[in-house]
């Protein structure tokens, strides 16, 4: 195949049954079950599982899984001497990269994947696997105390892990019902098909690197405005729209200038996100439990949604995941440039179940391209070239 599709939208790059998008029904199902049926009955754990192994897992298993995540949350200090060591106006997600990468410096022991073809051995998958997203909620709230000049908050091991992740954000924990909530988030950002990060972790473990290289290469793939990076972006629209009566204007004179409305479009939806339809009945949910004030980010959003319906329906262009979620997260307290953090620390599921299943049948990524360059030609001496 010679033909050259620009972000090569439409081309598969692999095999997978993890998760599937009807972009026309607005369908998104892990391992074959409708996320909206996740977020309403599942558990971040479960779902991990769920994302790893390829079903829904019995009590048991859920338990001993449970276990070990809780069991992992200590990192060595020498990590947080690191972390002391970065430039505090750093950003979170460039600390959370440099700290995933780090570890394997710190925990070294990627013999399985440099001795064969490609690791057969499932024990380690699932140990580094554990470790990793154990971790990654750990590594995202100390720095968040670290860059304020605090020591960081240690982990709990009586929370389950969206519990302990909003208690190592603030050190007090969290009502149930924010908990709940933060728990569904998690799930809704844990997979989502070969996005851009995902495809940047299997073209990574494709050459056999070390899974902290893997979700390393990932979480800076994700950080990008046009990826992950939205939903940082989306408060800062709504905060410079103001108000739900200045939005009409915004929008002509934002479509008129070619700019783009954050937080929505997809490549893969042609419909409203799913995963956006139901934070928008979180943040609902959200409002009626703290007494039915309306936010003025949401109001905001709510009637920018209405008007970019009229504007951009027809391209197809709605709402994605990361419209609703930072207005959420905004509520919960957490600050908006730890938002994409968060969408990493989910997402690690689900990069380190492609992970797998990239080892479990593996040969290196290595498209071709389409040359427009300069015919081959003789080196010319420095002496003799003349200013283009
Ligand atoms: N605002 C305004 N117009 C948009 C748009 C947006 N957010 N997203 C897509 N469009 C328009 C494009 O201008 C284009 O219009 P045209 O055909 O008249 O030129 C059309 O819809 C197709 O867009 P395109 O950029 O080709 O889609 P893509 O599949 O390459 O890009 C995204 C997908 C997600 C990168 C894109 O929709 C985008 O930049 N969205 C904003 C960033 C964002 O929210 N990212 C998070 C994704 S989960």
């Amino acid at each position: 195949m010679n033909e050259y599709l620009p972000g090569l939208e439409g081309v598969p790059a692999t095999k997978s049954n993890i998760s599937d998008i009807d972009g026309d029904k607005g369908i998104l199902s892990y391992r074959g079950y409708p996320i909206s049926q996740l977020a309403e009955h599942s558990t971040f754990e479960e779902t991990t599982l769920l994302l790893l192994d390829g079903q829904l897992p019995t009590s048991d298993t859920l338990a001993v899984f449970d276990d070990q995540l809780r069991k992992n949350r200590r990192v060595k200090y020498n990590i947080r001497n690191m972390m002391m060591s970065l430039p505090a106006t750093g950003h979170p997600m460039e600390m959370l990269q440099t700290a995933v990468a780090s570890l394997g410096m710190f925990y070294p022991g990627s013999e399985c994947l440099t001795g064969g073809d490609a690791c057969a051995d499932l024990d380690y998958v699932r140990n580094m696997t554990v470790k990793i997203i154990a971790r990654m909620p750990v590594m995202v709230t100390m720095w968040e105390h670290i860059r304020n000049g605090y020591d960081p908050v240690a982990p709990r091991a009586d929370l389950n892990y969206a519990a302990n992740f909003l208690y190592m954000f603030t050190g007090q924990e969290h009502d149930p019902f924010v908990v709940d909530i933060f728990d569904k988030c998690l799930i809704l950002h844990a997979e989502h098909t070969i996005n851009a990060s995902t495809f940047a972790a299997l073209v990574a473990g494709s050459t056999l690197t070390s899974p902290y290289g893997v979700v390393a290469a990932a979480i800076g793939t994700l950080s990008g405005p046009l990826h992950g990076g939205a939903n940082e972006k989306v408060v800062a629209m709504l905060k410079q729209i103001g108000s739900p009566s200045k939005v009409k204007a915004w929008l002509d004179n934002a479509l008129a200038n070619k700019e783009k409305i954050w937080g929505m479009g997809h490549r893969e939806y042609n419909v409203k996100d799913p995963r956006a339809t139901i934070l928008q009945k979180f943040m609902e949910s959200y409002i009626k439990q703290k007494g039915g004030k309306l936010s003025a980010l949401f109001e905001t959003a709510l009637a920018l949604e209405e008007v970019a319906q009229e504007r951009l329906g027809a391209k197809g262009v709605y709402p994605n995941v990361d419209y609703y979620s930072g207005i959420l997260y905004s509520e919960i307290g957490i600050p908006v440039d730890q938002f994409t953090s968060i969408f990493a620390v989910a997402r690690s599921a689900g990069w380190l179940a492609h992970w797998r299943e990239q080892l479990s049948n593996n040969r290196i990524f290595r498209p071709t391209q389409v040359y427009t360059g300069s015919p081959t030609r003789d080196y010319v001496p420095i002496k003799k070239r003349r200013a283009p």
